[in-house]
């Protein structure tokens, strides 16, 4: 319906692209139903949209059950290039969806190509006659690594200053918005939508069979005795100055080395670091078999949501280069290791239970020796209380309606 109407519908184009962001959506669609189950006003009507920027069971579908998202309504069925390509590929495609459906607003989270295309696109529409632009919500806003090798600080910080609505998860993200000059009017702080997921889901994680899958924890046995877990570390690695060149690959493995000799250290590997093992002659460095001789780095093809819960819960040690992780061991109080120079989330280090460990052999040698001896359980930072996304929805609904008065005066 036209915005300048009284509202009693309104229309939220929600986008998804990659793994990291089916987590972060799923609170916000049930958000939404429980609200329009209320019966309160308006009517909130939402479209889920997937770019395809990650694709396959593996990488998306199964997500889509274990979040119990459901299917998108459209496709844009992209998937993988470079980020160029990708990125315009996006942008196309999601021109053409914004057009024909004109919602009110669209969300779009986290920072991966997806994010930027779609904001990009959406900041870009020329407004109708009868229509101003849809309003653009960025949630996971204001963090930075201050690294612009990354790629995710450039679409972090492109999506923020195209943004609308700035939903931030850690106070430091507030402090980066107002040194970089956006108006505070546009921001709210309200947690981490991410760690929703994982308040919500931790029971379903417990029935999880992969530790036994991957001989971690002895089968049930009949005397009541309780089942024990070895100790083992969760390892993963996808970003490209870790795994694109053999000297940084090679320098991270042979950090772990000392650890994998004495420990298992489960590793489901992402896609692009499969090939790249191939492409690099990497095998000698890992095993496929867990039970085989119980130590070494073990390869996995990569989880879904609630295997890789359950094994997060129940590592002694996780070894990450990932952002989200590094927030969610510091909700389930595991010790973590992030194997980047930099995070844009500085609250998992000053209150939680990460440590920057650098790329270096050496670094990451010290870091594992600093998590190994003494357990640091971590405060959850403010607000990951689950409840981010009923705090985003009714500020969504508000920020609609403020638009829509402003479009009929
Ligand atoms: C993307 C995000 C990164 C996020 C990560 C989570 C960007 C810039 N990066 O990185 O921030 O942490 O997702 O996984 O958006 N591939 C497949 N199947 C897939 C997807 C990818 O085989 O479903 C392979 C392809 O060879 C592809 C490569 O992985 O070229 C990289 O995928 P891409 O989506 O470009 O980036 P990610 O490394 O997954």
């Amino acid at each position: 319906m036209a915005r300048g109407a009284a509202l009693s519908e309104m229309k939220i184009l929600i986008v998804v692209g990659a793994r990291p962001n089916f987590m972060k959506t799923a609170p916000l669609i049930r958000a939404i139903q429980e609200r329009n189950a209320s019966g309160k006003s308006p009517h909130v009507r939402h479209l889920l949209v997937h770019t395809g920027q990650h694709y396959g069971e593996l990488m998306s579908d199964r997500f889509f059950e274990d979040l119990q998202l459901p299917k998108p309504d459209i496709h844009l069925g992209v998937g993988s290039a470079t980020h160029g390509v990708q990125t315009a590929a996006i942008l196309r495609a999601f021109e053409e969806t914004l057009t024909r459906e004109w919602p009110d607003v669209v969300v779009v989270v986290g920072d991966v190509n997806s994010t930027v295309a779609c904001a990009l696109a959406t900041a870009k529409l020329p407004a109708r006659p009868d229509r101003p632009r849809p309003l653009i919500a960025h949630v996971e806003a204001g963090l930075r690594s201050f690294d612009r090798e990354m790629p995710e600080e450039i679409n972090r910080i492109v999506t923020d200053h195209l943004a609308d609505l700035l939903f931030v998860t850690e106070k430091s993200g507030l402090a980066n918005l107002r040194k970089e000059g956006v108006p505070a009017k546009k921001v709210f702080f309200v947690g981490n939508t991410m760690i929703d997921s994982l308040l919500a889901s931790q029971g379903q994680a417990d029935k999880s069979q992969v530790l036994e899958e991957l001989g971690l924890r002895a089968k049930s046995t009949s005397n009541g005795n309780h089942d024990t877990v070895r100790p083992y570390a969760l390892l993963t690695l996808h970003r490209p100055s870790n795994v694109d060149q053999a000297d940084a690959f090679e320098s991270v493995l042979k950090g772990l080395s000392d650890h994998a000799r004495k420990f298992p250290i489960v590793f489901p590997v992402h896609p692009r670091t499969r090939k790249k093992i191939g492409e690099l002659g990497l095998e000698k460095y890992f095993h496929r078999d867990a039970s085989k001789n119980g130590r070494g780095i073990i390869l996995t093809d990569p989880l879904g949501y609630l295997d890789f819960l359950c094994l997060m819960k129940n590592a002694s040690l996780v070894l990450t280069d990932s952002g989200g992780i590094q927030e969610e061991t510091t909700c389930l109080g595991v010790p973590c290791v992030t194997i980047r120079e930099n995070t844009e989330r500085p609250v998992t280090v000053k209150g939680g239970t990460n440590t920057l460990a650098g790329t270096t052999a050496g670094g990451i040698r010290q870091a594992i020796a600093r998590q190994a001896s003494g357990k640091r359980r971590g405060r959850i930072p403010e607000k990951w209380d689950g409840k981010a996304a009923q705090r985003i929805v009714p500020i969504l609904i508000a920020e609609v309606q403020k638009s829509a008065a402003r479009a009929k005066s």
